[in-house]
């Protein structure tokens, strides 16, 4: 489709070409300044196939417009507008990486065939990008399972914004495959082969995330016997994925913000800033734009982060990957598990595709690995399954909500996932757990009110809960859920 978008603050302007291109096939949008714009790319990196913009708006002008598409999506035909007169500064445009450039009033000739020959452009870098994914970037994407339409979209932006150097804030719930699209932003990207960094925000207290950061100067403190390079550095060359954003202290935001505006960082008791290269990759399940409307999160930051965004799917909006997704997993887990289950019934297949999967694929992989252990035959049937899932019905809805936080088996710690379930390791912390479960029970599940009673912040609540392997509401419903099951 022959789609253009045209930038210009003034409405006359943005008409007439509409009325001239029209004619001519294109599908023509539309936004009055250079910000409008780019938020529509932030969002659909297809949002057209070219860029028609004006040189002087007020706000961003063409040239900045130009370099901050062009950070987001490489390669895209831009056509400025300018002047006439001002031939100068479309000489200047042309070096900085513009299509070509049309001097106003437009010839509608002109801006025809200069129309004809980006789109031409567009096309033969799009076979490009295609060819590039069959040859290299199919490989980066093979752990992505998913070959219906929303992955497929999901593939189309990795492989267009891995490329690129902009921060990529990805959003979605838990278990959907943040991680693995990080995984594969950065293998799709020219740091490809250089480290990939990656950060928990939310396992650590503020002060010592603050120091694994970015590092800090022997002496800098009693115990700083020698200098610890920040993660920041050891990532240099190549990507920072900071996972869990939204837990980011607000002190840390600030301290953030001044890397991603200066590209350089202050080791603790550092004399002077050390200058960092990194692509910056992060992501969140919460609802970051709540957190900026609650005072949670900085908005300056956040605009920063947002540069693109991308939702990683919740698996009940790409079912048609179920079987896909299912047969790939038995692959990976049967390697892990030493097995040799490849497949499964097809009642239990239906039985899966009847499901919500609030824990998404993670929850599905839990599901499939309990089935693959206790399977007596080489392709499991629905005897396999937990009973949430064979019989939501019989469930009352608060357990099994709770059982299948945790993807099904938080209740039984031998098929639980590695690390979800570490034994106590002492009495006291055998202790500390069961009065989190208490707590969490007295107070249905509520974090805040739970930190309150317990007199710990929530950020601590929430790295305890990690800890023992609980979430708030299985906490609550521990012993519930273990008659349930
Ligand atoms: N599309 C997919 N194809 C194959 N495996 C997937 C896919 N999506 C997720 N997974 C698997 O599901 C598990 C969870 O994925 P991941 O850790 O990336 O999720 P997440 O969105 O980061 O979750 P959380 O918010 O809980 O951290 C991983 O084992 C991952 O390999
Ligand atoms: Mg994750």
């Amino acid at each position: 489709m022959k789609s253009v978008l045209v930038i210009d603050d003034e409405p006359g302007l943005r008409l007439m070409v509409r009325a001239v291109l029209e004619d001519e096939g294109w599908t023509v949008f539309e936004a009055a300044s250079g910000e409008e714009g780019l938020a529509l790319f932030a969002r659909d990196l297809n949002y057209a196939k070219v860029v028609l913009v004006d040189m002087n708006m007020p706000g961003m002008d063409g040239n900045d417009t130009l370099a901050r598409l062009h950070e987001i999506r490489p390669g895209l035909p831009v056509i400025l507008l300018t002047a006439y007169g001002t031939i100068g500064s479309a000489v200047e445009a042309m070096k900085s990486g513009a299509f070509d450039y049309l001097t106003k009033p437009a010839d509608n000739d002109e801006l025809i065939l200069t129309l004809k020959r980006a789109f031409e452009y567009s096309s033969l870098q799009e076979e490009n990008v295609q060819l590039r994914s069959q040859l290299s970037g199919g490989d980066a994407l093979k752990n992505l399972v998913g070959a219906g339409a929303v992955m497929r979209n999901i593939h189309n932006f990795i492989l267009q914004a891995g490329p690129s150097e902009a921060t990529v804030l990805i959003s979605g719930e838990s278990g959907t495959g943040k991680e693995l699209i990080a995984e594969s932003l950065h293998a799709c990207s020219g740091r490809f082969g250089k480290a990939l960094i990656k950060v928990n925000c939310a396992a650590l207290p503020g002060s010592l995330l603050e120091s694994e950061l970015f590092g800090y100067m022997r002496g800098a403190f009693t115990g700083a016997v020698k200098d610890k390079p920040g993660r920041f550095q050891l990532a240099s060359g190549g990507t920072i994925f900071l996972d869990e954003i939204g837990e980011l202290p607000l002190d840390l935001q600030a301290k953030l913000l001044r890397v991603i505006q200066d590209r350089m960082i202050e080791p603790l008791g550092a004399v002077r800033s050390v200058p960092v290269d990194v692509r910056i990759l992060v992501a969140t399940n919460r609802d970051l734009r709540q957190f900026v409307a609650d005072g949670k999160f900085r908005e300056d930051l956040f605009f920063r982060l947002n540069v693109l965004e991308i939702e990683a799917p919740p698996l009940r909006n790409h079912m048609e990957d179920l079987p896909l997704l299912v047969s790939r997993l038995l692959d990976k887990l049967s390697a892990k598990n030493h097995k040799n289950i490849r497949s499964v019934t097809p009642a239990f297949l239906k039985t899966l595709s009847g499901y919500s999967w609030p824990g998404n694929v993670r929850e599905l992989e839990n599901v499939l690995e309990r089935a693959l252990i206790l399977s007596r035959s080489d392709i499991p049937d629905v005897d396999a399954l937990p009973p949430y899932i064979t019989d939501p019905e019989g469930f009352p809805p608060h357990v099994s909500y709770a059982a299948r936080e945790n993807g099904a088996v938080w209740t039984d710690p031998q098929f639980a996932p590695d690390g979800a379930f570490p034994p106590p390791a002492s009495s006291l912390e055998e202790a500390e757990r069961s009065a989190l479960i208490q707590t969490l029970r007295r107070h249905g599940g509520h974090r805040e009110k739970t930190a309150q009673a317990l007199g710990m912040s929530r950020r601590t609540l929430q790295y305890k809960l990690r800890k023992y392997g609980l979430t708030a509401r299985a906490g609550a419903l521990a012993e519930g859920a273990t008659h349930g099951e």
